[in-house]
């Protein structure tokens, strides 16, 4: 079977930053309160002519320019979100023509909240796979998918609920990754069907999300360590043998929890809520982008991956970043 490895990043974010004080001005709330319960300061809300589109759009371009492979040369391209401009075309399909991506390749959304970028990944790897045989008659050894989470929840926010509207910010995340045999790959996914987190469709009157934060708190504290437990022994990995684990940033102290379960070192665990909240579908590929920019993210390295989110949906990846993914340099990347 073929696994992914992660070959370029790209991401973008909602242009008004909107910080705790901000919100202590029209809500009852306050810098303290908010970042000692969740490590957030501010967060990014687009602004007037930003989208979810737009921003999944910045973030797939800067993506593809860094693989140094031509957008035709993709062979699927995914987009987790909860928030997309329409029902229908969904942000996949919006964003195809102006990537110049192919005709005959599958484009579609995918819907798993949180964990949506993590359920994208497993959905492009079987495209891949499903694909091989087709690449191969055509002369074609490599796949490449494009995988993108993005969000606009500033849109789905109720601005009178101090407790949901100061956790989520607005940003997309893409990446790149490549089809390789016997590749260091594993990936996990689940739901348990819970109504927790409510993300209201069309149709549904005003659509606003509503949360009981302290029940989700519970779930997630129990599946982030659960999953990357379940990936290390699937993949007869320790922790230590893993360079980076990127989950979720929903909350610093439900990342805190499972360092504490894992009796992991704190600093493999990449955080930055504190500027971002939580993008969804977008925190993972958006913090990886991150990381590269850094100079964080070197060629060979194993990462692993893990969120949760509305659904109850959980998922987890543990993977290699592709032997080329230093052919992109750092001034490239910080653009
Ligand atoms: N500022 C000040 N006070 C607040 C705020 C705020 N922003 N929000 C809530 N409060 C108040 C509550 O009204 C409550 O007051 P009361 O005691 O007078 O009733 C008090 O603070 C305690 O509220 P709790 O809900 O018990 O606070 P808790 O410590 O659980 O923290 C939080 C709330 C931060 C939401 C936490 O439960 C959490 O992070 N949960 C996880 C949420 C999450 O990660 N959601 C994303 C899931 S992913 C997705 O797919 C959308």
């Amino acid at each position: 079977m073929n696994g992914l490895t992660l070959l370029a990043t790209g991401s973008a974010a909602g242009s008004r930053v909107v910080t705790n004080d901000d919100f202590a001005k029209t809500l009852d709330t306050s810098d303290e309160w908010i970042y000692s319960r969740t490590g957030i300061h501010e967060r990014h809300f687009c602004k007037e002519g930003e989208s979810c589109v737009s921003l999944a759009r910045e973030a797939a371009k800067k993506a593809l320019l860094r693989a140094k492979i031509a957008p035709e040369d993709i062979d699927c391209c995914i987009a987790a979100t909860v928030s997309g401009d329409a029902t229908s075309p969904g942000v996949a399909c919006s964003l195809q023509k102006d990537l110049g991506l192919r005709e005959d390749i599958p484009v579609l959304d995918v819907n798993a909240a949180c964990s949506g970028f993590l359920y994208g990944m497993e959905v492009a790897r079987g495209f891949l796979e499903s694909g091989k045989q087709r690449r191969t008659l055509s002369g074609k050894t490599d796949g490449y998918a494009l995988v993108i989470g993005c969000e606009q929840l500033s849109r789905l926010l109720d601005l009178k609920d101090r407790a949901t509207c100061v956790l989520f910010g607005d940003g997309a995340g893409a990446a790149v990754f490549k089809s390789k045999e016997n590749a260091r790959y594993a990936s996990l996914l689940g739901a348990r069907g819970g109504e927790e987190i409510v993300v209201p469709g069309p149709g549904d009157g005003e659509r606003k999300i509503m949360m009981d934060g302290k029940a989700v708190f519970r779930f997630a504290v129990e599946a982030l360590p659960k999953t990357l437990k379940a990936l290390l022994a699937q993949s007869g990995l320790t922790l230590d043998e893993v360079d980076w684990v990127v989950c979720h940033q929903a909350n610093s102290r439900i990342i805190d929890h499972c360092v504490r379960s894992m009796k992991a070192d704190p600093s493999k665990f990449y955080k930055n809520m504190d500027h971002f909240g939580n993008t969804s579908a977008a925190s993972i590929p958006m913090a990886l982008d991150e990381m590269a920019g850094k100079g964080l993210l070197k060629a060979g390295q194993t990462i692993l991956l893990d969120g949760f989110g509305a659904g109850l949906t959980w998922g987890g990846a543990l993977l290699q970043t592709d032997a080329q993914m230093n052919r992109f340099c750092l001034s490239e990347v910080s653009k």
